[in-house]
Formats: C-alpha cells, sequence, structure tokens
C-alpha cells in the first residue's frame, strides 16, 4: 500500500469512528422518542397535532430524565417509574390532579389539641402488632382510578367506610365515589377538590352511601341523584391526633383511616416501588387511604397506602412509604390530619 492509500483509509476510518458517535447521540434522541411512543401507547394519549406532540415529549422527556437520574444511585429504597404524568409540567400536574382543599381553621384546631380535646376511641390500643395489611383481611377493594378529576378526597373517604363496613359487617362493597362527587357539596367542590371529613359528614345526614354498582364514577361532576338503594353506613367520624405517628398507627390497627398528604412532588407522582422517602413538603395537597403498616427485610418502616391513581402507578396502585420519621409531621406530612369513620 503507498503512503496515500494508508492517509486514505486513515480518513475513511477516523470519518466512520465520528460518524458512529454522532449516530449515537442520534440513537439517544430517537430512544427517548420511541419511550415516548411506548408510553403514549400504555396510557392512551392522544395529541391533537404536532406541537402539542413536540411540546409535550420536551416535558416527557424532562421527566424520563428524572426518573431514569434517580434509578441510577445505588443506595436508594425506592425506584421511580414514567407514570400517566409524566407529559404533565409539575403546575399542570399539581392544578389537574391534587384535589385536597383544607378548611382554613382546620389545621389549627387538630394542632392545638389542648383547648379542644378531640375525642380518640383508639388512643389505648396497645396491641398494634409489627404490621398489618387490610387487604389480607378482606377490607380493602382493588384500587380504582379518580381520572382526570380532582376528587382525591372522595376516593379516601369511601376507601375508609369500605375497611369499617367489612371489619364491622364483614362484607367488602364497592362504595360510590361519583355520589359523594354529585351529591357532598357543603364545603366540597367536586373534581376542583373538597376533603373527607366533609364527605363522611354527608354520608352520616343521608343515612348512607350506595355501591359502586349502583351509582358509577364517571370522572365529572353531575346532577345528584337519589335512586338509589343505601348500601353502607357509618354513625360518625373521628381526628386522628395530630402530628402523632404513634395516635396514627393505633388507628390504623383498628381499620383503614384516611389521610391527608403532600402528594405533588415529581418523585411522587412517579414511585414505582420500594419504600418512599423522596423530596417532599408537608402542604397538604392530595388525599389516600393508609391500609396497613410492616417492616421490610432491610428493617425501614413503612405506611402501606392506597391510591386512586389505578394500578399501573406504585406498587399495583399502592405505596410503601417511611414511617417513624424525625419529623412529628410524618413524611410528606402524612401525620398531619388523618380520619376514620365509625361504625
Ligand atoms: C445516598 O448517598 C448519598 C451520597 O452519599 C447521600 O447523600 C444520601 O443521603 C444517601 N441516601 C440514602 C437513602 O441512603
Ligand atoms: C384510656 O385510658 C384512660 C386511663 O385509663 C381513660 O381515662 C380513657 O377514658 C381511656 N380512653 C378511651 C378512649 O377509652
Amino acid at each position: 500500500m503507498t503512503s496515500i492509500t494508508l492517509l486514505l483509509l486513515a480518513i475513511i476510518l477516523s470519518s466512520r469512528t465520528s460518524g458512529a458517535t454522532s449516530r449515537g447521540g442520534l440513537f439517544e434522541a430517537s430512544a427517548v422518542a420511541e419511550k415516548h411512543e411506548q408510553w403514549m401507547a400504555r396510557f392512551h394519549r392522544v395529541y391533537s397535532d404536532e406541537s402539542e406532540k413536540t411540546n409535550r415529549f420536551e416535558i416527557f422527556k424532562k421527566n424520563l430524565e428524572f426518573v431514569e437520574r434517580h434509578n441510577m444511585n445505588t443506595n436508594i429504597t425506592y425506584t421511580l417509574d414514567v407514570s400517566q404524568f409524566s407529559d404533565l409540567t409539575d403546575e399542570e400536574f399539581r392544578a389537574r390532579y391534587m384535589g385536597l382543599v383544607v378548611p382554613e381553621d382546620m389545621l389549627r384546631i387538630s394542632s392545638s389539641g389542648s383547648h379542644k380535646k378531640v375525642s380518640f376511641r383508639h388512643e389505648n390500643v396497645s396491641d398494634t402488632g409489627e404490621n398489618m395489611d387490610w387487604r389480607q383481611e378482606g377490607a380493602v377493594t382493588s384500587v380504582k382510578n379518580q381520572g382526570h378529576c380532582g376528587v382525591c378526597w372522595a376516593f379516601s373517604a369511601v376507601a375508609a367506610v369500605e375497611g369499617i363496613t367489612q371489619i364491622a359487617k364483614g362484607e367488602l362493597l364497592s362504595l360510590s365515589e361519583q355520589q359523594l362527587l354529585d351529591c357532598s357539596r357543603d364545603y366540597n367542590q367536586g373534581c376542583a377538590g373538597g376533603i373527607m371529613s366533609k364527605a363522611f359528614e354527608y354520608i352520616i345526614e343521608n343515612q348512607g352511601i350506595t355501591t359502586e354498582d349502583n351509582y358509577p364514577y364517571q370522572e365529572s361532576q353531575q346532577t345528584c341523584s337519589s335512586t338509589y338503594s343505601v348500601a353502607a353506613t357509618i354513625s360518625g367520624y373521628e381526628t386522628v391526633p395530630s402530628n402523632d405517628e404513634q395516635s396514627l398507627l393505633k388507628a390504623v390497627s383498628k381499620q383503614p383511616v384516611s389521610v391527608a398528604i403532600n402528594g405533588h412532588e415529581p418523585a411522587f407522582k412517579q414511585y414505582r416501588s420500594g419504600i418512599f422517602d423522596g423530596d417532599c413538603g408537608t402542604q397538604l395537597t392530595h388525599a389516600v387511604t393508609v391500609v396497613g403498616y410492616g417492616m421490610s427485610e432491610e428493617g425501614i418502616k413503612y405506611w402501606l397506602l392506597k391510591n386512586s391513581w389505578g394500578r399501573t402507578w406504585g406498587e399495583n396502585g399502592y405505596m410503601r412509604i417511611k414511617r417513624d420519621v424525625d419529623a412529628p409531621e410524618g413524611m410528606c406530612g402524612l401525620a398531619r390530619l388523618a380520619f376514620y369513620p365509625l361504625a
């Protein structure tokens, strides 16, 4: 070979190498695009046009990067995954899905225990045991999905009523969130938000609630219907003493409990598995139901939360979240405001 041939070969080889490198970069971008397509198919997302799709792709990409950066850490106790919310900005997610609205004076009252003594019937419970899973006791219906409606407050309340009904009567019934969405209008604002205690008050005044089958979920507020038969009743409800995970433990050892939580942070909305101890504040924006507690093989204590974002989120719709943390408010504020209905 002449030196010119060698030189040409060298040029060809080096251009191939740099070509491969730029293809590598392109490949990465197309991999994200492919993940976006797969995600769109998985969550049945359809965009109105290409510019909408481009906008959503950019947001999806940021969320995907957030998820993958977290999962690369080696010492994490929980993993993340893209969820049905991953093409929304944090602000959009919060505005569309966070449906907990706490009356202004409620946190003041429940945290100033001395001047208003709330009755807490589980205060002397001592046999809480190491773990509890109300699913195994048959007191938890399958995970539901609130869809595009900020009505977490009704799902949280219904899950607690389903729980106490099964515990008291031995029958597990799936009850109607739509009835609360349509009819519990004292303070509560339908898809724009509400609070579980007002939902319990409605059920007490209405002398019961009907089943999911009789009054199925429709994802938006409709006219309140009264053409159903009552399936479950409650006689009252109580508030768990605030900022005390020990009191919450006593209550959850006896029944599923409705809790308010900080649920709008990027890690929470894209939680996949493990024991969550991610970034979150204590401002209460979402409502879920605590249906158990336990300790992992690694010795980390957790609460078991039932959410209403379908079965694709978290551990088949559930979250394990760190229990007995340093802050009295609990992880993500979950010990600040909790209620349970009475049989
Ligand atoms: C993981 O390691 C980082 C860096 O060493 C540390 O800051 C962080 O607190 C650790 N996280 C856990 C959950 O142990
Ligand atoms: C708990 O025990 C204390 C002391 O015996 C008693 O005064 C209180 O009434 C008990 N509370 C309940 C809810 O039974």
